[in-house]
């Protein structure tokens, strides 16, 4: 935890009967989906470092156990979250190691490249599922336990490439799925907003993780893209994970009670140029 909450937390007199969705003090359980590996990765260990439990979901059990390494606060849990049980297994996974479900962070995503023309119907189906459906039917699923103690937080991991009226030639389907996720933050909002949950977007530029080359792209050619990017990214650089994780932290604080439905473009200022 950084000394500075530190301290503003022994600053306050002990309130009882509060819960850990009205007071930054109390260890939340939290999820990350996709956190073994980038954002995800930084994002679960900002929790954990702050004293929260955390359950970290992904394919990979190896990168997984890298994440929880030296965090004992992190549990992992290894699903594929397209798979039609994922939603109960993860819901049930997060309440057995963290007790509670107060923040859900939908990061886990997968990209991949293709024009209108050259788009595989199997391909297009597999990124809409875990990029946009995969969210949507976790999220349902956890809505009781965010609800039980005065309410928790979704965070959706959109991306700023999505926002406004923006294109992205090459990249329609995985825009369109981080366009509708955005369109679902704003929707649960004020859906969810009677039972005290709050939904809020974040949508990260352009970030060193990797990403690219999952996603298809020589090593090579990710490398020259996060150059070419980094001089035009208006602060002077690409992203690193914990530039993410920070907000990720800030956002789902009790302290950010009135913030709901907003999606936070944090990309160096990329989005405006
Ligand atoms: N890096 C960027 O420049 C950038 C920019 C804008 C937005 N974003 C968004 O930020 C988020 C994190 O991206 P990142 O850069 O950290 O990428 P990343 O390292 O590739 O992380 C994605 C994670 O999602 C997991 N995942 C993907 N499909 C899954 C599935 N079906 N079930 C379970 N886990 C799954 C992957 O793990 P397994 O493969 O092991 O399952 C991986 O750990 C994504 O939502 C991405 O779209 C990234």
């Amino acid at each position: 935890m950084p000394a500075a909450d530190r301290a503003d937390r022994a600053d306050r007199p002990e309130e009882p009967g509060m819960s850990a969705a009205q007071d930054s003090a109390v260890p939340r359980g939290v999820i990350v989906t996709g956190g073994g590996t980038g954002i995800g990765r930084a994002t679960a260990r900002a929790f954990a470092d702050r004293g929260d439990r955390v359950l970290v979901v992904g394919r990979t059990a190896a990168t997984l156990a890298g994440t929880a390494e030296g965090h004992p606060g992190i549990s992992v849990l290894v699903a594929d979250l397209t798979a039609p049980d994922a939603p109960r297994a993860v819901t049930e996974a997060a309440l057995d190691s963290c007790g509670r479900i107060d923040v859900l962070v939908n990061n886990a995503a997968s990209g991949g490249f293709a024009a209108l023309a050259d788009v595989q119907p199997k391909a297009a189906r597999d990124q809409l599922d875990s990029n946009l459906l995969a969210p949507l039917l976790l999220t349902r699923q956890t809505l009781d336990a965010l609800a039980a103690d005065g309410g928790g937080t979704v965070l959706n991991i959109g991306s700023a490439g999505a926002l406004g009226r923006r294109a992205w030639p090459e990249n329609g389907v995985y825009g369109a799925a981080k366009a509708g996720l955005d369109f679902l933050t704003r929707t649960w909002a004020v859906e969810l907003a009677p039972r005290g949950i709050r939904v809020l977007g974040l949508a990260p530029g352009v970030i060193d993780t990797g990403i690219g080359e999952r996603s298809g792209m020589p090593p090579e050619a990710y490398a020259g893209f996060l150059r070419e990017i980094a001089t035009r990214v208006p602060l002077g650089r690409v992203g690193r994970p914990e530039d993410i994780a920070w907000w990720a932290v800030q956002l789902t604080d009790p302290r950010a009670a009135y913030a709901t439905g907003a999606v936070l473009a944090v990309d160096g200022g990329l989005s405006l140029t």
